[in-house]
């Protein structure tokens, strides 16, 4: 990675009280002096620390992600939340999200350490994959860990001779639809085979405990939350033959994040009021099925952390060139790219914002250009919507400039290579909003 050049052109610093116009068919509107993480807010504590940064870094607003998690309680109270720390294994933020009172959703033994390790009491942590080893399995109940998601009976036997009189919860499968990553096919299974599942781990000692579901990440609809509530209350009722009674449903992860653009620069602007709404009354459905309440789990990842993190990049190179149809084409190089940071930059769009060139371009056409936007290594995966959506960037834009990219918070630690082209991870800074703001 060459070292940015960070020196503002004269007289024109970067600025961090920076806002944009809510919404924007085009991305004129991110070129503009006006930059927010999503629409109406500024940029804030993350937008001081971008301006201050002379080096490339993701940056994390703790404050923003406290008031998240807080907010995400106000509308669903009395909600456990297990953040599902793939999506951001930052000690830091792991650590402030415990004080908070989260738990966590663990993929994997070396997760469940680290959440330990933030102060995280075993009992707020299970491990929410169904994907795991004999070893996995053994090392997760030595940590302490006495909750495991499952979705098949091959998995259930395997937990109860490795985790004997663990509880389980079993994972039904969704169709993924309406959410930018399904996460579907891969896990979860059927009502019918949930109640063999269950029965299974009853008869080998285990404590049949909960029903789990996944609608996929970033799911943009609220029919998603009713199809998956649908699913459950089919399953209680199912349950009821052999007379099993889950004390628990774990609705998974999935909320969106606000501030992305689809490939074409539009914002994403999914529906979460409604998404809300749906889950409580559903969450009320679910309770008249059942003898005892059902407690309400959830495990968001993206939602608490996209929102409140950005990169701060650099500018390699604009260039223009034929491309092999004939047409001429401009590309801006960053330094950051799909695999060291931006690794869902071909399904969505971050903001971009250029903090040293926008005062230069105003609202003057002729000052931007249409580019497509990609990273800095050897692989043509590595650009916006796979190269095929331009961007429009301020034709003036110069080797070193800083580019700033918001909602870039959630997989952006986790999803990175270790050096694929000599390029390292991000380093990564944890920033807090001074005392009584946020
Ligand atoms: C089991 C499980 N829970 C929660 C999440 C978090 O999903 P999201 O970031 O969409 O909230 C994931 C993501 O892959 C997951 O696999």
């Amino acid at each position: 990675m060459t070292t940015p050049h960070t020196g503002a052109p004269k007289g024109r610093g970067a600025r961090s009280d920076l806002r944009l116009p809510p919404g924007g068919r085009d991305q004129r509107q991110q070129t503009r002096t006006r930059a927010t993480a999503f629409p109406g807010t500024p940029l804030g504590t993350l937008g001081h620390h971008l301006a201050a940064s002379e080096t490339d870094r993701v940056i994390y607003d703790l404050t923003g992600i406290e008031h998240q998690y807080d907010t995400l309680l106000a509308e669903l109270p009395g909600t456990d939340i297990r953040f599902a720390l793939k999506a951001c294994p930052v000690d830091e933020v792991l650590r402030c999200l415990t004080e908070r009172g989260a738990g966590f959703d663990a993929a994997s033994p070396a997760e469940i350490r680290q959440a330990l390790s933030a102060g995280a009491p075993a009992d707020r942590i299970h491990y929410g994959n169904t994907v795991k080893s004999d070893h996995d399995i053994a090392e997760a109940h030595r940590l302490g860990v006495r909750t495991f998601a499952t979705d098949s009976v091959e998995d259930v036997t395997a937990i109860a001779a490795h985790a004997p009189g663990a509880r389980v919860f079993c994972r039904l499968a969704t169709t993924g639809e309406g959410a930018l990553w399904g996460l579907n096919r891969k896990f979860g299974c059927a009502p019918e085979d949930a109640v063999r599942v269950l029965v299974t781990a009853r008869a080998a000692g285990l404590v049949p405990a909960g029903l789990s579901v996944h609608v996929g990440s970033q799911q943009m609809t609220g029919e998603a939350w009713q199809r998956a509530l649908d699913s459950l209350a089919e399953t209680l009722v199912a349950l009821h033959g052999p007379g099993i009674a889950p004390d628990h449903v774990n609705l998974g992860g999935g909320l969106p994040a606000r501030g992305y653009l689809d490939r074409r620069g539009n914002p994403l602007d999914p529906p979460l009021d409604k998404m809300f709404a749906v889950i409580r009354e559903g969450m009320e459905r679910l309770n008249g099925l059942t003898a005892a309440p059902l407690r309400l789990v959830m495990e968001p990842g993206r939602h608490l952390v996209a929102d409140h993190g950005a990169v701060r990049a650099h500018v390699y190179r604009l260039t223009e060139r034929a491309q092999p149809d004939g047409t001429r084409a401009r590309w801006l190089y960053l330094s950051t790219g799909k695999f060291n940071g931006l690794y869902e930059m071909d399904r969505i769009r971050h903001r971009l914002v250029f903090p040293t060139r926008a005062d230069d371009v105003g609202e003057d056409d002729e000052a931007y250009v249409p580019a497509v936007v990609a990273g800095p290594t050897c692989d043509s995966d590595d650009a916006y919507g796979d190269g095929r959506h331009p961007v429009r960037v301020p034709r003036a834009l110069a080797s070193g400039d800083p580019v700033w990219i918001l909602s870039a918070g959630a997989y952006a630690t986790s999803y990175t290579t270790q050096g694929f082209n000599g390029i390292r991870p991000l380093p990564c800074v944890c920033a807090r909003a001074p005392e009584g703001q946020h």
